[in-house]
């Protein structure tokens, strides 16, 4: 295959070992400056420049976008996608990763475990935050920092605030998060590629740092990850929308806490501390998905009016409980069933056989009107409805925010 590694660093010690396992594996590969590419919206079929000139074709983009060109880095790699070129990261997945708040808003609906966090934005909410998230000692993140840059761990709530307020005066937004005592300044790193942890590793912080980043000075060990490790690593992977990930994981009590999910994981690290070719299993993992470019599903298909994606849920009474697929009555409406979901399992194209049980999610295609009847209700919140005030409200009640 061509492949494009996107790096502003030729010669940092990632960039260098991807581009020679992709050469000894007989590929072709270039090392393309992000920074230096043209997003090409002039002519009919989106295109890419590069130094001014047309890119050649690539069957593969490899992005290791750094988190000061977020937006630039990610536009590149969109417009990859657009032109049909295979990349294991696209940019939602990067920008999804990028951004600690908006990473753990996506991860909290799929049952991973993670550290309870709060976002607040007025002073006086600070205080309840953190007692919610169980008081202090407690630990505050910058939402867009890295290698342990931005997150401090502040003794007394008083503090707490004080940084908070502090932070915030200079326009920068923070996290709570509840400080996880028990993983005593260790954290778990583990590399997925594709749907495969391929190699994890053990950090831990120096003398009584609790941030066991390398930058920090923390020290790597090889670890044989617990396969409830393993799959949430995977997983909070995949829902991110990312196929190359390192996954920071604390070892809580009750399990794996998910931290974050970093879209241009480290190699260096990683390949000491275990002794395994990690860009290898990269490179090989892109190898074998150069002929599918990421499909944005919803969008084709919802190219004809009236048909689109929806997610149906049977109900504990419906009829289709212990009926199958093919008896179930959605071929009669059209339905054609993508997915099945039942606990934190996943069937892909599930067969006509397959019986359906009560709190199954079918991830389907077909006609919005036959499935409107179909999708789960919401929860329904109540809503208190005020009476007004007698008098009508004047401006100087109600001051411009
Ligand atoms: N809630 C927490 N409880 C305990 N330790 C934490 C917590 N959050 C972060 N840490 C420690 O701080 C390090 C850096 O935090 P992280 O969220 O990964 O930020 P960064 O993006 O800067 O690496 C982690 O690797 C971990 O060792
Ligand atoms: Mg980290």
């Amino acid at each position: 295959m061509k492949l494009a590694i996107l790096s502003r660093a030729p010669r940092a010690y990632s960039t260098q070992r991807l581009r020679t396992a992709a050469l000894e594996r007989g590929h072709d590969v270039k090392v393309l400056n992000t920074l230096r590419f043209g997003i090409d919206l002039s002519e009919d079929e989106p295109d890419l420049q590069f130094r001014g000139r047309q890119l050649s074709t690539y069957d593969a983009v490899l992005p290791r976008i750094g988190a000061s060109i977020t937006y630039f880095g990610t536009a590149v790699v969109r417009q990859f996608e657009q032109m049909d070129v295979y990349t294991p990261n696209t940019a939602n997945g990067i920008s999804n990763s990028r951004d600690k708040l908006r990473a753990t808003q996506i991860l909290s609906r799929h049952n991973i475990g993670m550290p309870a966090t709060f976002f607040v934005r007025n002073r006086a909410d600070v205080k309840q935050a953190i007692q919610q998230v169980g008081g202090a000692p407690v630990v505050i993140k910058l939402l867009e920092g890295t290698q342990g840059i931005g997150v401090i761990l502040a003794p007394e709530v008083k503090v707490a605030e004080a940084i908070i307020e502090t932070l915030q005066s200079t326009s920068q937004n923070v996290l709570i998060q509840a400080f996880v005592k028990e993983s005593k300044g260790r954290d778990i790193r583990a590399l997925v590629v594709g749907d495969r942890v391929v190699a994890a590793m053990r950090r831990t912080a120096q003398g009584d740092e609790f941030r066991s980043n390398v930058h920090r000075g923390g020290s790597v060990e090889a670890v044989d990850l617990d396969p409830e490790y393993e799959a949430t690593a995977v997983r909070a992977a995949q829902i991110m929308g990312l196929r190359v990930a390192g996954v920071d994981m604390l070892e809580g009590n009750d399990g794996p806490l998910v931290m974050e999910v970093n879209s241009s994981p480290g190699l260096q690290g990683i390949e000491t501390a275990t002794r395994l070719d990690v860009a290898g299993a990269i490179v090989d993992y892109i190898a074998d998905q150069v002929d599918f470019p990421q499909v944005d599903v919803r969008q084709r298909l919802a190219v004809s009016t009236g048909y689109g994606v929806a997610e149906l849920q049977v109900h504990a009474g419906s009829e289709m409980v212990g009926k199958s697929l093919r008896d179930s009555g959605l071929p009669d409406r059209d339905i054609t069933v993508l997915t099945l979901h039942r606990g934190t399992s996943v069937t892909p194209s599930p067969r006509p056989g397959k019986v359906l049980e009560a709190e199954d999610r079918l991830l389907c295609f077909g006609k919005l009107e036959e499935m409107r009847s179909m999708i789960p209700e919401r929860p329904k919140r109540r809503r208190k409805v005020k009476k007004l005030a007698r008098t009508a409200i004047t401006a100087a009640e109600n001051p411009p925010a």
